[in-house]
């Protein structure tokens, strides 16, 4: 058959793009308009006050791209940075790759610091970097919050209180595309003068918005910044907030409402609500691992990631097989194993507007996978540990109580 729609919804437990909720799809199914009118200019200003809330900034500016996270890494890096300006970046899998090779194609002079993937980034290096560099040469810290191709969390307050201690004033540009709104961010708390993320991740959006957020020093830098940039120069994006049209070219309008409608979820739920459910979401897909006799690809609780979890499969098993097999049979999409770690490790993805009983869904599903692959696994263990922690955590939902 060429075609057979499988019943029910897919299961998407890929870590972005992740579902979109209802009340984002009814949000954005409407004409287009005209966005001269003064319609569009009301909604842009409540977005770029209500983005700053989600990245825990009063200071920051916010700028809504039509773009990915791959455009909001360009934008960050070309508006704050000349090239051959030495920067500081961490390699500890596929996306801090990518961002690393972006930054050498701009030209700028990376210093890569690597780590095994699996494991956060040297922050010892670092600190040893940035005391001997008295002179001030390193520009600025790049680092991914949230690795999503390994699942391992950076210590961003870790980050700050090493460049406080030696005073050093290099920017400090932060990927938080697959942790923002999802994991405990705190853009001015953490001294973050750049944090970007994507609309496909914790907002539940289609793709399309690059949000990038700079704060004071990203915006003053931005003023002597070499880098050549067009598209992405925030210069533009000022000039229009100040004659109060926001937009130098015509806006996604769609995912503009799209956003209205995400952020509008965040604030009904609550910000710090969001962030202990992705908590309760990552304990439990961890002990469901555990319960499976399988391995975290994250080598220390310290890194562990609320948003992902990459699951080590035995070595006579490709994982390639498992998310084929998922999505297949079971019309769950997993993530795959990327680069370095493609054929030994899968993907969950649990990050966006998602709750409990859905992850357990995915649960179940990997365990019968784990069997048709030949993983001696008992099925319903994952699930058991699982709903046993979930049990004794899910709180009452509150317009229920
Ligand atoms: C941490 C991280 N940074 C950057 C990107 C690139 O984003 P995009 O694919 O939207 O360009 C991704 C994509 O998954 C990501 O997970």
């Amino acid at each position: 058959m060429d075609y057979f729609n499988a019943p029910g919804r897919n299961h998407l437990f890929v870590p972005g793009p992740v579902n979109i909720p209802d009340q984002i799809i009814r949000a954005m199914n409407r004409n287009n308009e005209d966005y001269r009118s003064p319609a569009i200019p009301a909604l842009t200003k409540t977005l770029l006050e209500d983005v700053k809330k989600i990245f825990k900034t009063t200071t920051g500016i916010p700028f809504l791209i039509p773009t990915t996270g791959t455009g909001a890494w360009e934008s960050a890096l070309t508006n704050t940075l000349s090239p051959g300006d030495r920067i500081v970046s961490f390699l500890i899998g596929q996306f801090s790759l990518l961002w690393i090779d972006q930054q050498q194609r701009l030209k700028f002079n990376v210093d890569v610091v690597e780590s095994d993937w699996g494991q956060g980034a040297k922050l010892d290096v670092l600190e040893s970097k940035i005391a001997s560099d008295t002179a001030h040469t390193i520009k600025a810290i790049c680092i991914v919050h949230n690795e999503t191709a390994t699942g391992v969390t950076n210590n961003l307050a870790k980050v700050r209180q090493i460049l406080d201690s030696y005073k050093h004033p290099a920017l400090l540009i932060v990927d938080g595309v697959s942790s923002i709104c999802a994991l405990d961010f705190r853009m001015d708390e953490w001294g973050v003068d750049v944090a970007i993320t994507g609309s496909q991740k914790a907002l539940s959006l289609p793709t399309g918005i690059g949000i990038v957020v700079a704060g004071p020093r990203a915006i003053e830098a931005s003023k002597t910044a070499k880098s050549l940039r067009v598209f992405f120069d925030w210069k533009d994006y000022l000039k229009f907030y100040q004659l109060g049209t926001y937009w130098p070219y015509t806006p996604s309008i769609h995912l503009l409402y799209g956003l209205r409608a995400a952020l509008d979820l965040v604030f009904e739920e609550g910000l710090e609500n969001v962030i202990a459910r992705h908590n309760r979401l990552g304990t439990a897909t961890r002990l469901a691992v555990e319960a499976w006799g399988l391995k975290n690809c994250t080598q220390k609780e310290e890194w562990h990631s609320d948003t992902v979890t990459a699951v080590i499969v035995p070595s006579y098993i490709d994982s390639a097989e498992i998310v084929r097999r998922a999505w297949k049979r079971y019309n769950l999409s997993l993530g795959l194993g990327l680069n370095k770690v493609a054929g030994k490790v899968f993907r969950i993805g649990h990050l966006g507007y998602l709750n409990e009983l859905q992850l357990l869904g995915c649960l179940a599903g990997v365990e019968m996978i784990l069997q048709d692959v030949g993983y001696p696994v008992k099925l319903g263990s994952g699930v058991a540990a699982a709903s046993a922690y979930f049990k004794n955590t899910i709180p009452l939902i509150p317009s229920r109580i």
